[in-house]
């Protein structure tokens, strides 16, 4: 690869989940450090970071037919640009984006990220260069502060997974599961406040599994962070996801209904409904117990919604077993929920089990599961009309003067009248749809 000047304009695009955001957050502060600028909407950049996603096939192939396009408008342009592949396809197929895609001159796993300024002088140079290591010192100590955020900001507070679902990538490409220091934790909540933060999620593959001490040396779990988080002044909301049906413990349950900055929203996948498949899937949960564990948090926080992850078609599962899960789901009433069809991932030791579900099978489940999904989404919005509530405003909405932002319940709203982003407004809910809800702006409140 020819040598190259140094890049002066950035894009970071991040695929998949939340963490990925963060992430792609975080490498965009270091890039700032060094001094690159946000490409101008509309412009190509010097330097393209791809922070992908592994999950399921689709989501990795898009990875190369990315790559393809960005050189494509590089040759045509004259100028190519230097590409970095980070995220979990980086960690999974290092190698193969190395010798498969000669345009990318920087790979970065997600634990090795802070290493990406270092790389970047190497790939200046014309070198190319892999790192996908998983240090056990934790990365965040290595990124610069927090300036700048959006008032709905995500937090990092625990990485990786243990848990090992049989189909599941994550327990590979994101290593073992780390809890990130209480203080460091309390600290970068305070910052994003500094910066504008109004709502703050904290984040991780398996978040109710976070474990600490606090400053006088007491261990703490996500529902003493929680508690401690809410009294940062001018921290207005706090949620909290990715969780799991095994690490839910008495104390989270009641934090929902003791702490008022935590958003009645809970989002824990179930899965399945039957429990043969969500033992083959090696969840440690059953359909009965998981019920069980709702009702806990219904009982502690009434107007609690409640949101999931599907898969339909897992190997084995048969037309019974996934009527299970359709009970499931009328069991529940879900206020929104994700469901994918099964996709094999290489190295699962789902990808290789009996009993593969041929592909019409799982298309026709997915559509019969997200029928009922899309139905209870609808009833829950509706269910909320005449309210009142707060809204977080977040963006412009499409026409002049409207403003969109979330519900306590993580519904979109939209409104009109006077606001600005990062507001806390109270909106009455006059009309729903599947996907949003109409307000009516009531009166400013003190953001
Ligand atoms: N850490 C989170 C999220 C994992 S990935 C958790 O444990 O819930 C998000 C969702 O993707 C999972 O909940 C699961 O529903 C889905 N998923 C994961 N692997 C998949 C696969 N191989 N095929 C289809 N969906 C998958
Ligand atoms: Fe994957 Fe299961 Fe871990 Fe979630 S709990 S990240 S689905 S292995
Ligand atoms: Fe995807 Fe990795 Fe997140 S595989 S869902 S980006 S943890």
């Amino acid at each position: 690869m020819k040598p190259t000047t140094s890049p002066k304009t950035y894009k970071v695009k991040s695929f998949g989940c939340q963490m990925n955001v963060y992430d792609g957050e975080r490498m965009a502060e270091m890039l700032g450090e060094q001094g690159i600028v946000p490409a101008p909407e509309g412009e190509d950049a010097d330097l393209v970071v791809l922070n992908t996603c592994h999950i399921r096939e689709k989501a990795a192939e898009k990875v190369y037919s990315d790559i393809g396009r960005i050189s494509k408008a590089g040759a045509e342009a004259g100028k190519q640009p230097l590409i970095a592949v980070a995220g979990c396809v980086a960690q999974a197929e290092g190698e193969e984006i190395m010798a498969r895609a000669p345009a990318v001159s920087m790979v970065v796993g997600p634990q090795a990220y802070h290493r990406l300024p270092e790389m970047l002088d190497k790939a200046v140079k014309g070198e190319r260069a892999t790192d996908t290591d998983m240090p056990a010192i934790a990365k965040f100590a290595a990124l610069p502060e927090r300036r700048r955020t959006a008032p709905a900001s995500f937090l990092t507070v625990q990485e990786g997974c243990d848990k090992f679902c049989t189909y599941c990538v994550v327990p590979y490409t994101r290593g073992a599961e780390i809890s990130r220091p209480y203080s460091d934790l309390v600290t970068e909540a305070k910052k994003l406040v500094d910066a504008g933060a109004k709502e703050i999620t904290l984040l991780g593959q398996n978040v109710s599994a976070w474990s600490g001490e606090n400053e006088k040396g007491h261990p703490v779990g996500l529902a003493g962070l929680i508690r401690d988080l809410a009294k940062v002044d001018g921290l207005a909301r706090i949620r909290y996801t990715t969780s799991h049906p095994a690490d839910m413990d008495d104390e989270l349950i009641a934090a929902h209904g003791e702490i008022d900055k935590l958003m009645p929203f809970l989002h824990l996948p179930v899965q399945a409904g039957s429990d043969r498949v969500l033992k083959a899937m090696n969840r440690s949960h059953t359909a009965e117990s998981y019920l069980k564990l709702l009702d806990g948090f219904r009982a502690a926080r009434p107007d609690l919604a409640l949101s999931g992850d599907f898969i339909v078609g897992f190997p084995g599962e048969t037309d019974a077993e996934f009527e299970e899960t359709l009970a499931l789901v009328d069991e529940v009433g879900y206020a929104q929920a994700f469901s994918f069809k099964y996709s094999p991932r290489p190295g699962t030791p789902a990808a290789t089990m009996d009993g593969q579900v041929p592909k019409v099978v799982m298309d026709e489940r997915l559509q019969r599961l997200q029928a009922a999904l899309n139905r209870d989404q609808l009833a829950f919005n509706k269910n909320t009309v005449g309210r009142g509530c707060e809204v977080l405003v977040e963006r412009k909405g499409k026409h002049p003067g409207q403003w969109l932002g979330k519900s306590p319940w993580l519904q979109s709203v939209w409104f009109e009248g006077r606001a600005q982003i990062g507001d806390l407004v109270q909106v009455d809910l006059v009309e729903a749809g599947p996907n949003s809800l109409a307000g009516k702006l009531r009166e400013a409140v003190a953001a």
